[in-house]
């Protein structure tokens, strides 16, 4: 007989929260870098069983950056930290493809990997922000699809570093003197457009062969990366339809690459504002709205439409800007949102404030796990990245009042069944060498 289908649960941790204002809000701390608050939330996700927690990054920043990035802890150090001080729950993080070398990459996140028995997740980006480059010593970022061509190989380079070694590789034989067994050891010797690499990678096969691959594109080019290597999908959706249609065009995509389309999570950004009744919901938002700084809001719109505001009447139309290959995820859905419901420009900038773009839920317990299970029952998602407004409150909201009503209707899990990243999702470990 087999179970019932159950959504996925992350949540994707930005230290003061995803509404700009979360960490005004009363007992709520400001923490990209406050790595107590930052292991409060892990232990918490795992006490509501989520399947992971996630962690975003960017390489550079400035002062009016979004309060959760303008200062923030280096992931996958942090990821390494909370390998320590958890136990089931999977750990991802974002790690760029452009600014990186696929040998010290697939080095760290084989090290979560193995530090924490199997619960790693890599967040394959090529970079949402432009100014990076001029930290790495380039002249530019490189253009979108050039940047997913590379992404694409460096995925090869580090699959094939990861299959340095066969599983079994360790015999510690006192007594024969053998150490390891050599013939298990590989040379990739990979030599491609962009990257190069001899090997063998000097670390045995991970816990999970390989860390669950996470994509968050959006263009053609992103889905296509998406369909063939994914694992798990971010999103950026507002209308049920859309998100619909763009499940299972990923899901078509992974099975045109001869993939099982089940093996393939799509797992939309929601966040949730919740309170015991619906008014004391809409409350909470007013005054997560009146907290807002109007500039940092209209530069996080700015930079998510891909284009500078500047010039434009904060109470006329949303101007109709073609997308500009940086976050065109995020630039579609919100000009959709503006589209449909006749948004002004300062509308939208509250929009964003609150959610970057992604679907808000205010409303109590039992509202915001309607609004879950319509989704995932339509086949619009698999599971939910949930973006909590600010940390911790409205995060232990979510697993104290929202996570049991999802039990109770058998939508979640009740106990941990497994003790990977790869076991939560029913993902399976793949091949040595595939
Ligand atoms: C939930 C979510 C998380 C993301 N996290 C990051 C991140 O940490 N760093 C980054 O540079 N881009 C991040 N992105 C942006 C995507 O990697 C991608 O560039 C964007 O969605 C545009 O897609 P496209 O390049 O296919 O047009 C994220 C997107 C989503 C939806």
């Amino acid at each position: 007989m087999s179970l019932p289908r159950q959504m996925h649960l992350g949540v994707f941790i930005l230290g003061a929260g995803h509404h700009i204002a979360g960490w005004r809000m009363p007992g709520a701390e400001a923490g990209s870098e406050n790595l107590d608050l930052i292991v409060r939330v892990a232990r918490k996700a795992e006490e509501g069983k989520f399947d992971l927690l996630f962690l975003a990054d960017a390489v550079n920043t400035r002062p009016d950056m979004h309060p959760s990035m303008v200062l923030r802890l280096e992931p996958l150090t942090l990821l390494a930290a909370l390998s320590m001080v958890t136990r089931n729950i999977g750990l991802a993080a974002t790690a760029s493809t452009t600014y990186t070398e696929p040998y010290n990459l697939a080095r760290y996140l084989g090290s979560i990997d193995h530090m924490s028995g199997g619960r790693c997740g890599w967040n394959i980006v090529t970079g949402a922000f432009a100014e990076a480059a001029a930290n790495f010593g380039r002249d530019k970022h490189p253009e979108h699809d050039e940047r997913y061509a590379i992404a694409a190989e460096f995925v090869q380079v580090a699959k094939a570093l990861w299959d340095s070694c066969e599983d079994g590789i360790w015999q510690l034989d006192q007594a024969a003197g053998r150490f390891i067994d050599a013939a298990k050891m590989h040379t990739p010797d990979f030599k491609g457009r962009y990257f190069s690499s001899k090997g063998p990678l000097n670390m045995s096969r991970m816990p999970q062969g390989y860390p669950v691959m996470i994509q968050a594109g959006a263009s053609e080019a992103g889905r296509d990366l998406a369909g063939q290597i994914a694992e798990i999908v971010y999103a950026v959706h507002q209308d049920m339809a859309v998100a619909q249609a763009f499940s299972a065009d990923l899901k078509q995509r992974a099975a045109a690459f001869g993939r099982s389309p089940d093996h393939i999570k799509i797992m939309p950004g929601v966040s949730a504002i919740i309170g015991g009744t619906e008014a004391e919901a809409k409350a909470k938002l007013a005054t997560l709205g009146e907290c807002a700084d109007p500039v940092v809001a209209l530069r996080v719109l700015a930079e998510r439409l891909g284009h500078d505001l500047g010039g434009y009447d904060l109470d006329g139309p949303v101007p109709d800007l073609p997308p500009s290959g940086i976050m065109r995820g995020h630039a579609e859905t919100l000009q959709a949102l503006a589209k449909k419901e006749n948004l002004t420009l300062r509308q939208l900038r509250n929009v964003v404030a609150a959610t970057m773009g992604h679907r808000l839920i205010v409303g109590t317990p039992e509202q915001v796990a309607d609004g879950l299970q319509e989704w995932f029952e339509a086949g619009a998602a698999d599971g939910f990245n949930i973006m909590p407004p600010w940390f911790p409150g409205a995060f232990d909201d979510f697993v104290d009042q929202v996570v049991p009503i999802l039990q109770k209707r058998g939508l979640f899990r009740r106990e941990y069944t497994a003790s990977t990243l790869r076991g939560h999702l029913g993902l399976p470990r793949p091949e040595w060498g595939g």
